[in-house]
């Protein structure tokens, strides 16, 4: 039975379909004076197990009057886009050859382009442009979604277009909210899915928006009518910080008080129309809008946010169990100062040492193995615990403006999983982003670049993480540490040479400084998984190489793994096997029967209808 289960389970295995990931992206959000830089942070984790690997800068571009700003189709995965518009990054001829003969991305529409746009920097999403505008995103479900005008719908912009035109455009959060917004209630609005059962779950998203002074959440889903959309931002309180985990965190709405709100003004009326909001009640725009995730589902979108405040500022107690809308959750909470590396720390949590730590208890395996993977198609009606730190990350930045000086901007980038990288310094004004940020792709293991570099730290420290896990530490707190001291000097540096030898100098001097700490992280993830390869395999600890004898430990198993997986009760499990072998033996041999009898019985009919019977799809 056993066997026959097993190819069935295979079968199922082997049903394919078209590859998306609700649960992506977890991006915080600290407002100026929460914030050790005197500037407001943003995060992102871009979660997504297939997604363009590649950071981009997007150079500053002048344009002819009458010129056209194409848009395109959303595209997430490798190469993201190809054409001419966004530099020469992006030119069919910067592609990595030999996979696909990718042709220009299809142009879905047009606005009227800007005479001069910014130069920015993108992942899969915009992160930060040279006027220090920044963004992190997290898609959330919406009960309302359409399709691209490319595919049989109306909307022109998805939150990717959107996003990049603020950047090329704008200067300050709320002028790139109110752009966005009256772009995608001109244009329409769709979200990142509409050809399957799930377009409602990414049918919204969230950016988190900030300039050198103030910090921004902004939640956007279409209309229903599928040529506008709905859309709502909240500013964030100065000594405040808040996150968001794919699930809409803007709950009491105030669009007279333009300090702190700003929105479309038909929110009211399409919740109403489609019974989403009574009228009389006080509106809630999570709520009315947000598409509802029940117990456990709910949790790996609400726990997230729980975790962050809990992690920001201790002394909040807020309990990690909440309603399908965490309504009870605030918009923000009051932090201390928090750092750019408090944030790196944050973004690599599994939940450790609360209830519900993904480095304990049997799910986690003998070595405390963080990793939940995807369950597959046995998923529905079941949760794994899911934290900010994730496997499947493409990325996660921090960002870091300065408050007065354009010049100074930068952000910590760490390509692949957060928990095995190590973040390197990325500053604005640089000429090129270094090969190892900026090229490479999923086809092919390349641990030239930081992503692969990794990656492999990631696969093989898994396996026995409770032993890895300290080298990984270690590795990554000698490269950062090292490169968050060495801030103040590069600063200083590039402020004199642009004062004594100008612009370019200063640019050639950063350029170089940038590709410095990208190779140095890549190069230490190099060498750790040469040293975690050394030190940890095949169940020992070794160390002690100088000396005449080295030192061989054995990792071993603990007590309960031991006891969990039958080693103690080895006896009596051999005696269900052979119960179940005797079983087996006479399901085989009634099987058998049945065969034999079938097969007189289809040799009779077979002979007066038609074709040959048998099963062969089992064979
Ligand atoms: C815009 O798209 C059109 C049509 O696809 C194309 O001919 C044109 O070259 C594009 N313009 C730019 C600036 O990419
Ligand atoms: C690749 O695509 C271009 C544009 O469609 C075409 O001109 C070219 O022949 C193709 N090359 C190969 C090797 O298929
Ligand atoms: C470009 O646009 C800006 C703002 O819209 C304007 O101040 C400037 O004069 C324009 N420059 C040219 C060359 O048209
Ligand atoms: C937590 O409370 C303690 C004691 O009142 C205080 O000193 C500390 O600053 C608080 N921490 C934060 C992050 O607010
Ligand atoms: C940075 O500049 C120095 C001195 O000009 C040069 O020797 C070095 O190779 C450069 N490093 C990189 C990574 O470009």
């Amino acid at each position: 039975m056993r066997i026959f289960f097993g190819f069935l389970g295979i079968f199922v295995e082997f049903v394919a379909s078209r590859y998306m990931e609700n649960d992506r992206c977890t991006a915080i959000l600290v407002g100026a004076k929460a914030s050790v830089t005197g500037a407001p942070m943003t995060t992102h984790s871009n979660d997504c197990g297939n997604c363009d690997i590649r950071l981009i800068k997007v150079p500053q571009m002048k344009h002819s009057p009458g010129e056209l700003r194409n848009i395109t189709l959303i595209k997430q995965e490798y190469p993201r886009y190809v054409g001419s518009a966004r530099g020469p990054s992006y030119t069919q001829s910067s592609l990595d050859r030999g996979y696909f003969n990718w042709t220009n991305s299809p142009t879905i529409g047009a606005i009227p382009q800007v005479n001069e746009t910014f130069a920015y920097f993108e992942g899969v999403y915009g992160i930060m442009n040279e006027h220090q505008l920044s963004m992190g995103e997290s898609t959330c479900g919406a009960k309302i979604w359409t399709k691209p005008i490319s595919q049989g719908g109306h909307a022109l912009f998805d939150i990717t277009e959107l996003g990049r035109i603020a950047l090329e455009r704008t200067k300050t959060a709320r002028e790139a909210i109110l752009l966005m917004g009256s772009l995608a209630e001109t244009y329409g609005y769709y979200g990142a899915s509409w050809d399957d059962d799930d377009a409602k779950e990414e049918a919204g998203e969230a950016l988190t928006i900030t300039d050198t002074k103030e910090a921004w959440m902004f939640h956007i889903l279409p209309d229903d009518t599928g040529k506008s959309a709905v859309w709502v931002a909240q500013r964030v309180p100065d000594n405040h910080i808040t996150a968001i985990a794919n699930q809409f965190v803007i709950h009491h709405v105030d669009l007279d008080d333009t300090d702190n709100f700003l929105g479309s003004k038909n929110m009211f009326e399409i919740a109403k129309r489609n019974g989403f909001w009574d009228g009389t009640t006080v509106f809630d725009f999570t709520v009315a809008f947000a598409l509802e995730h029940h117990d456990p589902e709910q949790y790996g979108y609400t726990r997230r946010v729980w975790r962050v405040f809990q992690l920001a500022n201790p002394n909040i107690t807020l309990s990690p169990f909440t309603d399908d809308y965490s309504t009870k959750y605030p918009f923000s909470i009051e932090s201390g100062l928090l750092k750019p590396e408090d944030l790196m720390r944050i973004q690599r949590d599994h939940y450790e040492g609360t209830l519900f730590d993904l480095t304990q208890g049997p799910s986690a395996g003998p070595y405390g193995d963080p990793d939940r993977f995807r369950v597959g198609n046995n998923a529905a009606g079941g949760q794994f615990e899911r934290s900010i730190g994730i496997y499947r990350a493409t990325y996660t930045f921090v960002t870091v403006p300065h408050p007065t000086n354009n010049r100074q901007a930068f952000f910590w980038f760490g390509p692949y999983a957060p928990h095995a990288t190590a973040y390197v310094p990325v500053y604005t004004q640089i000429s090129d982003v270094p090969k190892g940020l900026s090229h490479g792709t999923l086809r092919k293991f390349d641990p030239s670049y930081n992503f692969w570099a990794g990656a492999v730290v990631g696969n093989y420290a898994g396996r026995f993480y409770k032993f890895t896990h300290p080298f990984v530490v270690k590795a990554q707190t000698a490269v950062e540490s090292l490169a968050i001291a060495a801030q103040t000097n590069v600063q200083q540096e590039a402020e004199a040479l642009y004062a004594s030898k100008g612009y370019d100098a200063m640019i050639n001097y950063l350029t170089n400084t940038t590709t410095y700490w990208s190779n140095t992280a890549r190069d230490a993830l190099q060498t750790l998984f040469t040293t975690l390869v050394t030190q940890c395999h095949d169940g020992y600890i070794m160390s002690d190489f100088e000396n005449e004898e080295m030192t061989v430990k054995v990792m071993g198993y603990p007590k309960w793994w031991l006891e969990s997986v039958g080693y103690y009760y080895a006896s009596s499990a051999d005696s269900t096997i052979k119960d179940d072998f005797q079983l087996s033996g006479s399901l085989i041999f009634f099987f058998i029967v049945v065969i034999l009898i079938s097969s007189a019985l289809g040799f009779i009919i077979g002979r007066r209808s038609t074709p040959q019977r048998g099963y062969a799809h089992l064979q």
